[in-house]
């Protein structure tokens, strides 16, 4: 994660960079410092926590760097060391000639920090940033040319970076490279930026290049080389940036979270405009580049994410193997990177990403392109890393996403999976014309079932406050949404620090159970289909134990009145479908209850938007 921006070029530098930070502040915000050229020497300020507190660190200090030109900032996500001030980037070499921001993972900066100390270079802070501060320098100290230092010194570092560096010797010079993680550098008039990514430098500029690992940029007002990590020049590949500059904006809501919740029925919207029309019509999905011989004889498929994304993947395998009867393996990508797994060329791999910048799901996906597998993408950013690595790519169209719990990019997720399973059933004839039909139409209408839901949400809120004071909190559930109980529950917990968990209801018996008695709240997510009755008997069970039973459901069986203390109720819906619409409330119970307790929804602790280290 952390976020760096930089530029070099006529303008002012300071504004520049805070607002370039602002745009990243999704990839982190434990801390944040900038550093610029003066005409003196390079001035660095830093502060812990959110930007705003650097804004306030700066006031009072603008005479100090209103002239200067050039400068690098880092907003920090806090990998080696706690978020204080002395590990705020950016961070200098002994003398402090040289400044870096870094985004990314030194593997080897112990044995680093234990050379480079045995060679006289004072450490100040615990980050393993700091250790190529000091390469650099001393690299610089031996050739005088900051390029050179920079590639010297990423021939012996191990691990993720994107670095941006300046040095007192050169007071309109920029150097940046990177290995694993994102970074791009931004064309503009007599000037030139350096960022994690696109938000940060699109007000600017719509002319960009995509570094790629290992390259070498050498950046000043009317310059721009691009190096191997050779040392050769090599030519940059120009793009125009397909982006339009947007104002975020709340619309009047208290927080994105909720904003984005209320966007769902559009996203899906969005997502079927261009595929599906009418339900009588086949899929487009051109997006899927298998020839149709090969997805009819597939016979296994593996889904790669993280996080909600693996959610949306874990009811991706169900739709797919209902829909299409291929056998689909799901696995959390940082499992996937490290053990011996079995896939080939005859393996189609889909990898699921909000962000596509995720580097457990890229390395993974990088390894399984390797073995010679076909790689589908689904991603909410098609300029992302992961979509460069995509043979097909299934672009969810959900729109910026800034709440750091993600709530429409999982819809929209599920959406994909819901068109990929049709379109390959499809072309598979794995379901009748008539069933077929009846489901398409099922899905165009499910916009209007979650406005149903939204419509009533103050309903949900009576619920959440009833519970807010809650310590610990369980999602039951069974089939297709057992994954919905693991995201209700990793909704709340990553924004109001509840502690939730999500268990398969049949698995209760196995040892959870222990846990229930009258303080327990157990949430039943009980949806009309194959496993109702099952589930209902495991919810009975949980009660038997006094635990205090809410359900969520869309049946309308009487006798849930004298199970459940609380009853959410909402639209009926094809068993298939029902994880689209019994997240909607699992979002707003968490979204209310974390409002409640007065927690920080959109930036909750510890987390970030886009986790660019393994
Ligand atoms: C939870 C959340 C995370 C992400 C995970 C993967 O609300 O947002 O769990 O889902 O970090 O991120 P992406 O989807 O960008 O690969």
């Amino acid at each position: 994660m952390c976020g760096i921006v930089g530029y070099v070029g006529n303008r002012s530098v300071v504004d520049i960079l805070l607002d370039g930070l602002e745009q990243l502040e999704y990839r982190g915000y434990d801390s944040s410092g900038i550093a610029v050229m003066c005409s003196d020497d390079i001035k660095v300020y830093k502060a812990v926590g959110k930007l705003q507190n650097l804004r306030e660190e700066l006031r009072g200090h603008e005479s100090e760097f209103t002239a200067s030109k050039m400068g690098i900032g880092h907003i920090r996500w806090a990998t080696h060391g706690a978020p204080t001030v002395l590990n705020a980037h950016p961070h200098t070499c002994t003398c402090g000639n040289l400044v870096i921001v870094h985004n990314g993972i030194i593997e080897n900066y112990k044995e680093l920090r234990e050379k480079l100390s045995a060679q006289g270079c004072v450490f100040r802070s615990q980050t393993d940033t700091e250790t190529v501060a000091h390469l650099v320098a001393r690299k610089y100290a031996e050739c005088k040319d900051l390029t050179q230092a920079v590639r010297l010194a990423s021939e012996e570092i191990e691990g993720a970076y994107a670095l941006c560096v300046m040095h007192n010797d050169c007071k309109n010079k920029l150097v940046i490279t990177k290995r694993n993680a994102p970074l791009l550098i931004g064309i503009g008039e007599g000037e030139y930026f350096a960022a994690s990514d696109v938000p940060a430098i699109i007000k600017h500029t719509k002319k960009a290049i995509y570094l790629s690992d290992n390259q070498i940029a050498s950046l000043t007002p009317d310059s721009m080389e691009l190096f191997s990590k050779e040392g050769e020049k090599i030519e940059p590949k120009v793009e125009i940036l397909p982006w339009e500059p947007v104002a975020l904006s709340k619309m009047g809501y208290k927080h994105f979270m909720l904003k984005e919740i209320h966007e769902q029925p559009d996203v899906i919207r969005n997502i079927l405009v261009g595929r599906l029309h009418t339900p009588d019509e086949n899929i487009i999905l051109n997006e899927v580049k298998l020839n149709k011989e090969t997805l009819k004889n597939l016979n296994r498929i593996q889904i790669i994410a993280c996080g909600t994304s693996l959610h949306a993947a874990m009811i991706g395998k169900y739709i797919i193997e209902s829909f299409c009867g291929i056998a689909v393996d799901v696995e959390a990508s940082s499992e996937y990177i490290y053990r011996k797994t079995v896939t080939d060329e005859h393996t189609l791999v889909i990898g699921v990403s909000q962000s596509g910048e995720t580097a457990d799901t890229l390395t993974a996906i990088k390894q399984s392109k390797a073995r010679g597998s076909h790689i589908l993408i689904i991603t909410n950013r098609p300029d992302s890393a992961m979509a460069r690595e995509a043979d097909s790519l299934i672009p969810v169209n959900a729109g910026i996403e800034v709440s750091v719990a993600a709530t429409k990019s999982y819809i929209a997720q599920l959406m994909a999976f819901y068109l990929l399973a049709l379109y390959m059933s499809e072309i598979k004839d794995s379901i009748a014309a008539s069933t077929l039909t009846s489901l398409k139409a099922e899905l165009m209408i499910l916009p209007q079932k979650i406005e149903q839901i939204l419509a009533r949400k103050d309903e949900i809120q009576a619920v959440a406050r009833y519970y807010a004071n809650t310590k610990d909190f369980i999602y039951i559930a069974r089939g297709i949404n057992f994954p919905t109980a693991l995201e209700g529950a990793l909704k709340l917990k990553e924004i109001s620090y509840i502690n939730a968990t999500g268990y398969p209801a049949g698995e209760l018996k196995h040892g959870p159970i222990a846990m229930l008695d009258e303080t327990m709240p157990v949430l039943s997510i009980l949806m009309n289909g194959s496993v109702y009755e099952k589930l209902l008997s495991n919810s009975e069970e949980a009660k038997a134990r006094n635990a205090r039973m809410i359900a969520l459901t869309n049946s309308k069986d009487e006798k849930l009145e004298d199970l459940f203390e609380h009853i959410i109720r909402v639209p009926d819906v094809q068993e298939l479908f029902s994880p689209i619409i019994s997240i909607i409330p699992l979002q707003l119970l968490a979204y209310y209850i974390a409002e409640f307790l007065g927690k920080d929804v959109d930036q909750p602790r510890n987390l970030a938007k886009s986790v660019t280290v393994e």
